[in-house]
């Protein structure tokens, strides 16, 4: 499927002097309509990828096979998929590798499935757990078309992934496990109970209450290393000439990674030092991320923010002034 001179059935990337993007699957005799005019896929068929070909009218195109961060961008969707900078991430900081029992949910689109079926290879196994029948139908698709097959070692399972995996999968086997759902702190004890010893645990969520209640939850249970939380914004840049500079536009928020890792049976995660300056969540922590909003306090202590002393404050005040007598021609003493 992705190397070699092209064949019928698979899909090739055709790009214009425009940039714009249109992936059609070459079918012997097939033709590709548009308002430039027709390509016939005969002219591909048998060709190296790389090419740049004509159609009737003389439009011309770059032919290449799709790379999988243009498979998962143009694919069909359910729901919101990963987005490659993401998955990238994922797979290097859950350190999926060949070989890997990984465990994932949900599936949504299938976009996240086809990097990790990639990270295990054939002799790695995914299992995937989904809610939604008609998002594991949309995945299912996108997987076959982009492997051309079934991967040999994917398995999709409707259920709620907080418990279904507990009937399918044995105590402490899975090796890494990574969540894309709305609630995965309900999975924490199904994580507690699959998840071998050293195995990652990575989640990804879309906001920081999200990502706050997670790493609660986790330390919470005690069962699993200090969770570390990271995001990864990508900037591209253009090109042209002299004018080199960051895009103006990028896509700026997608989501946050938190990480963590199973401890052995019941050990319990060391304390680590600087996390004893740290208090407990308070009452008025917990109720500011979602209980009583009445009840929650926004100080510097609650926030961990850093307190000024009135002296440093002060000082600081006499500073200012000392600088804006200064700009104002005010004599000094
Ligand atoms: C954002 S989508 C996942 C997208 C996917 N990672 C991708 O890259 O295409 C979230 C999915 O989680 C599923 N989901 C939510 N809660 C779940 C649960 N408790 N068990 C299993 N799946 C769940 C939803 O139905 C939805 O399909």
């Amino acid at each position: 499927m992705r190397k070699g001179r092209l064949k019928p059935g698979q899909r090739v990337q055709l790009t214009d002097y425009k940039g714009r993007k249109s992936t059609i699957t070459l079918a012997e005799g097939g033709e590709w309509h548009t308002h430039q005019g027709v390509l016939r896929h005969d002219e591909l068929i048998g060709q190296t990828e790389g090419i740049v070909v004509a159609n009737d009218a003389g439009y011309e195109y770059q032919v290449l096979r799709p790379l999988l961060n243009d498979f998962v961008l143009s694919m069909p969707r359910g729901a919101t998929v990963v987005y490659p900078k993401d998955s990238a991430q994922i797979i290097q900081v859950a350190d999926i590798f060949p070989g890997a029992h990984v465990l994932e949910a949900g599936v949504g689109s299938g976009a996240l499935s086809i990097s990790l079926l990639r990270a295990v290879g054939d002799t790695g196994s995914l299992h995937s757990y989904e809610l939604r029948e008609e998002f594991a139908e949309i995945a299912r698709g996108n997987v076959e078309a982009f492997f051309g097959q079934q991967h040999p070692g994917w398995e999709i399972h409707l259920g709620d992934a907080g418990t279904t995996p507990l009937e399918i999968e044995q105590p402490q086997t899975v090796d890494r496990v990574v969540l894309d759902m709305l609630a995965p702190w309900d999975c924490l004890n199904m994580v507690k109970t699959v998840l071998a010893p050293g195995g990652v645990w990575v989640s990804y969520v879309a906001t920081v209450t999200q990502l706050s209640r997670l790493a609660e939850a986790i330390r919470d249970s005690e069962g699993f290393t200090e969770p570390e939380a990271h995001e990864t914004m990508l900037r591209t840049w253009h090109l042209d000439g002299l004018a080199v500079r960051p895009d103006h536009r990028m896509v700026a928020h997608t989501g946050f990674l938190l990480a963590t890792r199973r401890l052995a049976g019941d050990h319990r995660p060391l304390q680590l030092k600087k996390r004893e300056k740290v208090s407990e969540p308070s009452a008025e922590d917990k109720a500011a991320w979602g209980g009583n909003q009445e009840d929650a306090v926004w100080d510097e202590e609650s926030l961990k923010t850093r307190v000024v002393s009135k002296k440093k404050a002060r000082r600081a005040a006499a500073n200012a002034q000392t600088i804006a007598d200064k700009a104002k021609g005010v004599p000094q003493e």
